[in-house]
């Protein structure tokens, strides 16, 4: 092995100061997983149970800042709340001296933002499939009136044997409590925002209806439906425009697929599919009508620039914003104290979020 490329791998084990560490005389830290904006997550082994487990540690600038070590709880008790086989299980949540945890059930594999970079884009029928078990955890999250907020492929975990498990409920908040996060910040990344959430500040389950569509086109296309130079302007792009059917950017790609999209993105949440689980019934039924080969047939469709059905479906028609920009094209968005709506600075950096970056990975 190369010598410089030694040095590195060394570096990386030994640089994060808590590998090898054991956290509350019980959890022997082996190996660093992810590092995000708010916390790094581990395997561990809990040494009591002796089994392998998953740690993810608040960073320590942030364990004195009590609104974030509140969110840190939260998270423990939205995800232990439930018990669903497509849900992380949190076993724990502990301090010891400065590290605020959390212990969770460990996940080998990877996420479905690593599956997507690999591929560019899945297949309709590998999308819509695997679309089903994370709609199936968010329903159960739904069904307690625990909204997500931070639906996306990175916070999806992939075993080795196809199983998929939804991660990261640092933002979930009971409905009857998530009009305003504590500090008046829209949090969610960017991407997914609903534009309840970027016009109001307010989320409900339906808002995780709406990343969930915004998700969706991205595994079918390989790409955001908005996408700008600042998270401010592609917030706004949730506001002031359609997200276009999938259709657009991968012919081939049904009108009942379209559907799916265009329903579970509607401007207005009332006119999406009202939780995930009905969310998921159409998916099933839309994955149900389509014959199995149709994975490849889009491809080579897309290879060939040829029609994939033999009638070719007829094009999707013309979708328009149902709702035009606020104000005579002026939006609003929700203000840091909660109390007066702001017109967006024309392309100043983001402040929308201060828990995690916008361009945040994880
Ligand atoms: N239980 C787990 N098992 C394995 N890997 C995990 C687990 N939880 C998180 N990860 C990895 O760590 C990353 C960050 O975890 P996440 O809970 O999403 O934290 P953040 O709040 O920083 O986004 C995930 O994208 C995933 O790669
Ligand atoms: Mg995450």
């Amino acid at each position: 092995m190369d010598f410089a490329l030694t040095l590195a791998l060394m570096d990386t084990s030994v640089a994060d100061p808590l590998v090898g560490q054991v956290l509350d005389g019980r959890y022997r830290i082996e190996s660093r997983v992810a590092r995000g904006g708010m916390a790094t997550v581990y395997v561990a082994r809990d040494v009591r149970l002796d089994r392998i487990v998953a740690i993810k540690v608040m960073h320590a600038g942030l364990a004195s800042d009590d609104d974030f070590v509140a969110r840190f709880i939260g998270e423990a008790k939205a995800a232990a709340a439930l018990s669903h086989p497509n849900v992380v299980a949190v076993y724990d949540q502990r301090t010891d001296g400065e590290h605020v945890f959390l212990v969770m059930e460990y996940v080998p594999g990877r996420t479905l933002r690593d599956l997507l970079t690999e591929r560019g884009r899945l297949g309709p029928r590998a999308a819509l499939e695997i679309m089903q078990p994370v709609l199936a955890a968010l329903g159960a999250a739904h069904r307690g009136g625990l909204v997500h907020r931070d639906v996306k492929p990175e916070n999806v975990l992939l075993t080795e044997d196809g199983q998929a498990k939804v991660a990261d409920f640092g933002l979930a908040r009971a409905e009857s409590a998530s009009k305003m996060t504590k500090t008046g910040l829209i949090i969610g990344t960017v991407g997914y925002l609903a534009p309840e959430q970027v016009l109001a500040g307010s989320a409900d389950v339906r808002s995780d209806v709406y990343a969930s569509g915004v998700m969706l086109y991205e595994l079918l296309t390989g790409e955001l439906p908005h996408r700008a130079d600042t998270a401010l302007a592609v917030a706004y792009k949730h506001v002031n425009e359609a997200v276009p059917p999938p259709s657009a950017a991968v012919p081939g790609l049904t009108p009942a697929i379209d559907a799916l999209v265009t329903r579970a993105t509607a401007h207005d949440p009332a006119a999406r599919p009202q939780d995930a689980n009905r969310l998921l019934g159409e998916v099933a039924e839309v994955f149900g009508g389509l014959p199995r080969d149709f994975d490849e047939r889009v491809e080579e469709a897309s290879r060939n620039q040829t029609a994939v059905l033999e009638t070719p479906a007829p094009p999707p028609g013309p979708y328009a914003p149902q709702y035009g920009p606020p104000g005579g094209g002026r939006t609003a968005v929700l203000d840091p104290s909660g109390t007066a709506p702001v017109e967006p600075p024309p392309a100043a950096a983001p402040t929308a979020r201060s828990a995690r970056s916008p361009a945040s990975t994880c």
